[in-house]
Formats: C-alpha cells, sequence, structure tokens
C-alpha cells in the first residue's frame, strides 16, 4: 500500500514502536513453549558475533578474507566430526539447499533422473525434484519407520541418478540402515540428509548409546548434508554439505572476486559462519556432549509425562524427538496454538510431534503436559 513506503522518513520512535509491536507477535525459544521446531536460541556469545559480522557476504569472498578464513576453519572442524577427511565442503543456508545440491550433482553426474528416497524423507526432497525436474519414486518403512532395504534393492535400476537415506527423520528421529543402503549403491550416487542427526549421533554415541554409522566413514557415502542452524546450535541460515569428490559443477562469477560459485545462492548471509565458529569452540565437544544428554533426559521425561496422560508414544526414540500417535493431531496442534503452544505433528503415521531442543527445560515439559492433558 502506498503508506507503507512512506515519500519522507518517519520519527524513529515510533517507527520503533511498531517494530516493537511486530516483535512481541513473534515466538521466543526463551518463552520455552517451542516444541515443534528444530532450531534453537544461540548462544548470547554467538548472537553478539553475528551482529558483526552482519555486513559479511562470501558470495564475494575477496572482501571478507577474515570471515572467509572462519568459513574454512568451520568445514575443517566438522569435516573431522563426520569423517570426512579431505572432501569438498560447501556453506549452504540449510538442509533444503543442501539436499537441492546433492540432487543436482548427481543428475549432471549420471545424466538420469529418478531418485530413490524413503517416505520419511524431508520435503525438500520434493521441492529439489520439482526444481531439477527429476522423478521421486518413495521407498516403504518398516515397522521401525525406516527405509525397506528389500523395497529399496528391487527399485534401483540403470535409470536411477541417486539414492537417499535419511540419519535422523524429521518426523521420528530414526537413522536408516546407512551401512546397508551403500552396499546397494555402488554405481550410484548415495546422499545422506543428517540435516538434523548429525549433530546428535556422533555425541550420543560417545555417551555410550548404539546409534549406527552414518557418515563418511561409510565408503559409498557420496555427499551428506548436516545443519548447525540445528542441534549444532548456531543462528539461522547454516547447514554444510561435503561431497566426497570435487564437483565439476561450478559456474563463473566474473564480476565478483571469487572465480566461481559452486551453490545456489549468489549473495550469501554469512555471519552465522562466525558466530557458529564460536559456538563450537567456546563449547568444544565435550560442550556439545553435555547439552546432547540433557535434551536426551528430558525427551525420556517428556515421554513418561505423556503416558501419564494416556497418550503412547509411536517408536523408542532414539535422539531427542518424541511422537504420540494421535487420530486428530490438526485439532490438538491448534488448541495449543491458541494456548501460546507451538507442537507439531507427524503423517506416518498420523500424530504428535515434539522435538526436544535445548530451549525445552522440565518445567516447559510440565506446563506444556498440563495444557495438553486438558484437550485429548
Ligand atoms: C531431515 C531434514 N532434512 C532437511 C531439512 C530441511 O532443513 P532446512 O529447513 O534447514 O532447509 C529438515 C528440516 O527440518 C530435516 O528435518
Amino acid at each position: 500500500m502506498k503508506d507503507d513506503f512512506p515519500e519522507k522518513g518517519r520519527d524513529i520512535d515510533e517507527l520503533i514502536e511498531k517494530i516493537k509491536i511486530a516483535e512481541d507477535k513473534d515466538m521466543s525459544f526463551s518463552s520455552g513453549k517451542i516444541f515443534g521446531s528444530m532450531c534453537t536460541e544461540p548462544l548470547d556469545i554467538a548472537k553478539k558475533v553475528y551482529s558483526r559480522f552482519i555486513e559479511s557476504n562470501l558470495g564475494n569472498p575477496g572482501l571478507y578474507p577474515g570471515t572467509e578464513k572462519l568459513e574454512k576453519e568451520v568445514h575443517e572442524a566438522i569435516a573431522y566430526l563426520i569423517n570426512a577427511g579431505t572432501t569438498e565442503a560447501l556453506s549452504v543456508g540449510g538442509g533444503t539447499e543442501g539436499n537441492i545440491i546433492a540432487l543436482w550433482r548427481a543428475r549432471e553426474k549420471s545424466g538420469k533422473r529418478k531418485v530413490l528416497l524413503p517416505k520419511s524423507s524431508h520435503f525438500s526432497f520434493e521441492k529439489a525434484c520439482s526444481l531439477l525436474d527429476m522423478r521421486p519414486e518413495y521407498i516403504s518403512l518398516t515397522d521401525k519407520y525406516t527405509m525397506d532395504l528389500g523395497e529399496l534393492k528391487k527399485k534401483i535400476d540403470d535409470e536411477t541418478a541417486v539414492v537417499i537415506a535419511i540419519a535422523g527423520t524429521t518426523e521420528h528421529g530414526v537413522v536408516d540402515p546407512i551401512k546397508k543402503v551403500a552396499e546397494l549403491t555402488e554405481d550410484v550416487h548415495f546422499h545422506v540428509d543428517a540435516a538434523f542427526g548429525g549433530f546428535v549421533i556422533p555425541f550420543l554415541n560417545e555417551l555410550g548409546h548404539d546409534l549406527p554409522a552414518f557418515d563418511f566413514e561409510i565408503d559409498g557415502v557420496d555427499s551428506l548434508v548436516i545443519d548447525p542452524h540445528k542441534m549444532g546450535m548456531s543462528p539461522v541460515p547454516l547447514g554444510l554439505f561435503y561431497s566426497r569428490t570435487e564437483n565439476e559443477i561450478t559456474i563463473d562469477s566474473p564480476y565478483l572476486t571469487g572465480r566461481h560459485q559452486k551453490d545456489i545462492r549468489g549473495t550469501r548471509v554469512s555471519a552465522s559462519i562466525p558466530a557458529f565458529w564460536i559456538t563450537l569452540n567456546y563449547l568444544g565437544k565435550q560442550g556439545y556432549k553435555n547439552m546432547v544428554s540433557q535434551c536426551m533426559q528430558r525427551t525420556y521425561y517428556l515421554i513418561d509425562r505423556m503416558e501419564e496422560e494416556g497418550f503412547s508414544s509411536t517408536v523408542t526414540p532414539s535422539m531427542n524427538i518424541a511422537s504420540f500417535e494421535h487420530r486428530n493431531p490438526e485439532r490438538i496442534v491448534r488448541e495449543m496454538e491458541e494456548k501460546g503452544f507451538n507442537l507439531s505433528r507427524t503423517v506416518i503415521p498420523r500424530g504428535l510431534r515434539f522435538v526436544v531442543m535445548p530451549h525445552v527445560s522440565m518445567e516447559s515439559i510440565d506446563e506444556m503436559v498440563k495444557h495438553l492433558g486438558d484437550l485429548k
């Protein structure tokens, strides 16, 4: 509307007041009422660092050699975490961009368009297929909600460009049998979506859990995405895409300081890179281990509290995601929203879903369950 872009600048106090009204409408992680997001509140130090790099744009890297150096160190640190050795790394906007790049590369490399992926896959793959004119074929799930290997084996053929497996599914946080999938994909690109689980599995295993291998430790894994802006505690947006081999898809960027680009965005917000750099160096592995351990304890607590209220858990949780079957999750999500809580739902099977991120405390679980108990 005309008034939305004023002819002359307005009074600053009036404007700040409007910004405050908008800000107050938004939910915040610190309220403890967000149970449906895979992101969380960054550390205070990360917020401060973020604001210092607000101009930084690694789409034009020659202007920001300092940020670029920190990016390199972040790539190397996470390569170490996921056994990536000397593979190629790209900073991306998140799991969606990483998954699109994986399919793009697989299509260019193979000249084929068939994508085999479990029904538990994140919807970003549907986007990727639509953008890239590729053809998704979904593989059924076992009773543990992981990809059915028998069906995958039957569907891999000469037309297949890429096979996808998930390390930490969006709905239930389960891990596909990645090692076994790799045995079936010798001639096909194999991409692992570890957007959520990549920052959980290594720490859980160090804490004595027994989650399966999911990363470049497995020979057949060709590419992988992992998101610092989920369980890595980074401010958004930050995902990392890793590829076992350097890829030929490079687009010249002649008028910029970099010679070429390999990702999708041109100009890219880069403040999250120094912010994540300081987070990972400040917390160290021990800090992440403590955080993951706390999230798991709270996940078990949430499940106990929900079971006391008569809900039954869909799967034994592998990580900090709990899900409960329900006939009408849409109603519960809507009614809880009216009470100020953000919950989410699962599709297979229909139910409620809770992501127990670091901002979810025991008290916030008690408060949420108290309200939920009235709605059943
Ligand atoms: C397994 C998985 N992959 C990819 C994504 C997409 O990540 P983003 O929203 O950061 O693009 C998500 C988001 O929840 C996810 O759970």
